[in-house]
C-alpha cells in the first residue's frame, strides 16, 4: 500500500473540546463539524464527541444527514440556514437548529407548518459584511420571529468576527459594542465566539459558543497565549521515504529546477503530493520531519511526491518515516500552522485540502 496516511487522533480532538469548553465554563460549546470536521471526517468526530458536545454545527443539510444517517442524534446547527424553501421538510424531519441570515427564510420559515417549531439563531452582521440581518434591522426580525411560536422557538442572536485573531483590536470591540447593545434591548442570547474568540476574547463568551479549527489543534491567534499553547494537534499526516537520490554540488530536482544542490545532497522522494493535498505553494525550506528531525522540502511539489533534503539524516533510508504536519511515533511535532506560513496559506485550507485518496486512521476510540 502506498504509505501516506492522515492519522487521526481523537483523544487530542476531545482534550480541545474540553479546552474549549473550560475557558468558556458560563457557556456551551457546540463543536463545528463543517466541511467534513475540518477533513477529519466528521462522523468519526461527531461519535468521539457526542458524550462531551450539548451540539454540533454544520454548513448545510448535506453535511447534517450525513451525521444523521450515521446514527448522531445531537442537536445540530445549519450555520448558513436552508439554501431553498424546501430544506425545511428535512430541518423539520430530522429535529435541525437553523440560522437565518435573510428574509427570504424568514418568510419560508413563517409559512411553513413545521411537527415540532424549529430553534432558530437570527444572524446579525454586526461587520463581517457576509451574511445576517444589519444591526437596525435584526430587532423587526426578532420580534416578527417572537411572535410565531409554532414556527420558531429557543431565539438566539448569532454573530461572527472578522478579527478577532488579532489581540488589542478596535474593528472586534466595535462588532462586540454592537452586539451587545442589541442583546440588552432584545434580552438575546448570543452565540459569537469562534475559535480565535473562545481562545482570547472571554467578553465575547455568551451563552453559546462555536469553536472550529481549535478542536483540531490549530491556534488561530496571530500571536499564540497561554491557552493556544495547550491545543493538541489531532491530524498528523505521515508517510514514508520511496526513493533516495545522491546528487552533486550544482544538481537540480524536481519540476524547473527550483532547487538546486549547494553541496553534495542526500534527497529523500516522499510519498505525498499536492494531488493528495499537500499544498504546492510550499516553498524550499518548509519543515518537514524525517526519522523525527526537521529537514527542508526541496524542489516543488509534485502531483505524488515531494523531495526533501536529508544530508544531515545519514540514518534516513527508503521507509523512513516523514510527518508532513502533526505528530512523528517518536513524539515530536511539526505544527501545522507553521507548515501553512511556508505555503502562504492558513491551517483550515490545508487541513479541508486533504484528499480523499489519503486514508484516515483512527486513535483513541470512541466515547
Ligand atoms: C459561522 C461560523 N461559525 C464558526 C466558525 C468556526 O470558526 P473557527 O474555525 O475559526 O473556530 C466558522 C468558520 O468558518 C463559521 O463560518
Amino acid at each position: 500500500m502506498r504509505p501516506l496516511t492522515a492519522h487521526v487522533d481523537l483523544d487530542a480532538l476531545r482534550h480541545n473540546y474540553r479546552l474549549a469548553r473550560d475557558l468558556a465554563p458560563q457557556s456551551q460549546a457546540l463543536a463545528v463539524l463543517k466541511a467534513d470536521a475540518y477533513g477529519h471526517g466528521a462522523l468519526a468526530c461527531a461519535k468521539a464527541l457526542e458524550e462531551l458536545a450539548p451540539a454540533f454545527a454544520v454548513a448545510c443539510l448535506e453535511e447534517a444527514v450525513v451525521l444523521r444517517e450515521g446514527g448522531i442524534r445531537t442537536p445540530i446547527v445549519l450555520l448558513e440556514g436552508i439554501f431553498t424553501p424546501d430544506e425545511l421538510v428535512l430541518v423539520d424531519e430530522l429535529g435541525l437548529w437553523m440560522a437565518v441570515h435573510s428574509d427570504w427564510q424568514v418568510q419560508a420559515l413563517l409559512q411553513f407548518t413545521p411537527r415540532r417549531p424549529i430553534p432558530v439563531w437570527l444572524k446579525v452582521d454586526s461587520g463581517m459584511h457576509r451574511l445576517g440581518f444589519r444591526p437596525e434591522e435584526a430587532a423587526s426580525v426578532w420580534r416578527q420571529l417572537s411572535a410565531a411560536p409554532t414556527h420558531a422557538t429557543n431565539l438566539h442572536l448569532m454573530s461572527h468576527f472578522a478579527t478577532a485573531d488579532r489581540l488589542d483590536d478596535a474593528y472586534f470591540q466595535r462588532q462586540m459594542t454592537c452586539l451587545d447593545a442589541l442583546a440588552v434591548e432584545l434580552k438575546a442570547p448570543l452565540c459569537l465566539a469562534n475559535s480565535p474568540a473562545t481562545l482570547a476574547w472571554p467578553m465575547a463568551h455568551g451563552a453559546w459558543n462555536r469553536p472550529g479549527v481549535m478542536l483540531y489543534g490549530s491556534d488561530p491567534l496571530e500571536a499564540p497565549n497561554a491557552a493556544s499553547q495547550r491545543l493538541a494537534p489531532v491530524m498528523s499526516l505521515r508517510s514514508e521515504i520511496i526513493a533516495v537520490r545522491e546528487l552533486a554540488q550544482g544538481e537540480p530536482v524536481g519540476y524547473g529546477g527550483r532547487w538546486r544542490a549547494s553541496r553534495p545532497s542526500r534527497i529523500a522522494v516522499v510519498a505525498c503530493g499536492y494531488g493528495d493535498g499537500y499544498d504546492r505553494h510550499a516553498v524550499d525550506g518548509t519543515p518537514v520531519l524525517v526519522e523525527g528531525r526537521r529537514c527542508a522540502l526541496s524542489g516543488k511539489v509534485s502531483m505524488d511526491m515531494l523531495t526533501v533534503d536529508i544530508t544531515q539524516v545519514p540514518e534516513a533510508t527508503i521507509g523512513s518515516e516523514v510527518v508532513l504536519w502533526g505528530c512523528a511515533q517518536s513524539g515530536e511535532t511539526l505544527g501545522i500552522d507553521e507548515v501553512a506560513g511556508y505555503c502562504d496559506t492558513i491551517s483550515y485550507t490545508l487541513l479541508t485540502g486533504v484528499l480523499p485518496r489519503v486514508p484516515r486512521r483512527y486513535h483513541g476510540g470512541f466515547c
